[in-house]
């Protein structure tokens, strides 16, 4: 699978080091506040698992699956909610757990769907964040890297579903979508 890639872009272990710092600069700024972790499926999947083990404490996790309507791609902006949070998140102090801000349309709309909820605060935290990609400005509080905007996979990010067990993340060699 490891043969499928460019180049690396950040090592598992970069990304391990990265999270361990966001989980204590985190759990320092929501000191005493409700705090709730928020996955949006899939891609999220492999960041919230290694961030709340590297929490020095504990908060509760709740997940929704969205799915864009439009030309078939995800930058539409237009969203559809495959499965909702179990939480009433009213006064709760909600934090969405992203891989990757792209377009930014995606969290945009997550946000202000969440915020509409009646929760004390939505901030975001994102594994990656793509600045040269930004379609619309996203407020996100908590960036592991900004990276160069180039298609990349692995640690959760998929091509046509695959190499999201992918320990690193990387770019695609050109051979597999040629
Ligand atoms: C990815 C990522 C974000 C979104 C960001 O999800 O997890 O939710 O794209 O893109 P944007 O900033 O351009 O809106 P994707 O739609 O690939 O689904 P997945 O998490 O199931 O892979």
């Amino acid at each position: 699978m490891g043969a499928d890639l460019e180049r690396v872009l950040i090592t598992e272990a970069e990304i391990l080091v990265r999270l361990d710092e966001l989980a204590g600069e985190i759990w320092h700024d929501y000191e005493g506040r409700d705090l709730l972790l928020v996955g949006v499926l899939k891609g999220a999947v492999m960041v919230m698992s290694d961030f709340m083990r590297a929490l020095p404490g504990t908060a509760p996790m709740d997940w929704m699956a969205i799915s864009s309507y439009g030309s078939g791609t995800k930058s539409s902006g237009v969203v559809r909610i495959l499965k909702d949070l179990d939480t009433d998140i009213t006064g709760k102090h909600v934090l969405i757990v992203e891989d990757i801000v792209d377009s930014g349309l995606t969290l945009s709309w997550i946000r202000a769907n969440l915020e509409s909820r009646s929760a004390a605060s939505v901030e975001i935290m994102t594994l990656l964040r793509k600045p040269d990609a930004a379609k619309v400005t996203v407020d996100v509080r908590y960036v592991g890297f900004d990276i160069p905007n180039e298609f990349v996979v692995g640690y959760g990010l998929d091509y046509d579903e695959k190499y999201r067990n992918l320990r690193d993340v990387g770019t695609l060699a050109p051979h597999v979508y040629a």
